[in-house]
């Protein structure tokens, strides 16, 4: 039987462009609207059926990480916790999670990216269960401050350049990554670029040598924000309060997707949302749940 594909978030980094809001708290921990912005991308890897997560952050944060999300089990998932003692590049995520994925397929996410749209969790699924490595592409008003991806129409990768001053395509590569058991091997063998870090798109050129790079437009239908400046944190939470309050349903309710996903009972969620006391995510907790 194939082993399940592990999920990773990645929030370390020492978020230097929202100082002075991240210079005693994880940038990760912020909020987003109405709640903590590791939400997000958490709520995309179980969109995606995994329920095995490591969270990465620096010595400083991880503390704050655990206390938030405990062992996972109030979220139906098996949490799981590791260092980066300093942020040297997103490709070694890979090699702290070599332990935790034993030898499993894995799907990273960066702790600030927050994805949104219809069939999402049908896209990241299909994702997840191919093999070799998979990206995503996605346009972008500017992608010079992205990785920047070129694809054929037949959906070849044509190249692939970290924040080109040039780009040769508009489309970017957000920041949730597919890559087989190898990836902790091939994410150790790398050498750090002229900024100093080691980077996830030479990771990715590993495989696009051996001709299982995969890459998949993400549609006009899907919203990829991130959040590294004060500016763009503001619009992704006034993006999340703008939905939700029209439909009156949340994004990235983890307690919700687990209910969805099997993984909570209705009697679960009604003990976390009383130990959530007034809060507007406890109400809607309540209101799920009954
Ligand atoms: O957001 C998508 C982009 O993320 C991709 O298009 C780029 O190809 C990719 O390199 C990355 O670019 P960024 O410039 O956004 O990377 P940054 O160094 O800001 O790191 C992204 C997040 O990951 C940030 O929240 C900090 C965290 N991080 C970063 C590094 C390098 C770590 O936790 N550890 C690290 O070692």
């Amino acid at each position: 039987m194939k082993t399940p594909r592990k999920g990773i978030v990645l929030a370390g980094g020492s978020g230097t462009r929202l100082h002075p809001c991240t210079s005693s708290i994880s940038k990760q921990l912020l909020p987003v609207f109405d709640k903590p912005m590791i939400y997000y991308p958490l709520s995309v890897l179980m969109l995606g059926g995994m329920r095995e997560i490591l969270v990465i952050s620096t010595p400083r944060d991880l503390p704050r990480f655990r206390e938030l999300l405990g062992d996972g089990s109030a979220f139906g998932l098996e949490l799981s916790y590791a260092e980066q003692p300093s942020p040297d590049g997103l490709p070694q995520a890979f090699t702290i999670a070599e332990d935790f994925l034993a030898g499993a397929p894995s799907c990273l996410v960066l702790g600030d990216n927050l994805f949104y749209g219809a069939r999402l969790g049908e896209t990241i699924r299909a994702a997840a269960g191919s093999g070799g490595a998979t990206l995503f592409a996605y346009h972008v008003a500017d992608v010079r401050a992205y990785g920047v991806i070129e694809i054929d129409d037949q959906g070849a990768v044509l190249s692939l350049e970290e924040k080109p001053p040039h780009p040769r395509s508009g489309y970017a590569v957000p920041g949730i990554y597919f890559f087989d058991e190898r990836a902790p091997r091939f994410a150790a063998a790398l050498k750090p670029s002229e900024r100093g870090e080691t980077e996830i798109l030479d990771l990715a050129r590993c495989y696009l040598a051996e001709g299982s790079l995969r890459a998949e437009k993400l549609g006009r239908g899907t919203a990829w924000l991130d959040t590294g400046t004060a500016e763009s944190l503001l619009d992704a939470g006034s993006f999340v309060h703008a939905i939700q309050s029209r439909q009156g349903l949340m994004i990235a309710c983890l307690e919700e997707i687990a209910l969805h996903q099997g993984w909570l009972t209705k009697d679960e969620l009604r003990a976390t949302a009383a130990s959530l006391g007034k809060s507007g995510y406890g109400e809607y907790l309540r209101r799920i749940a009954d």
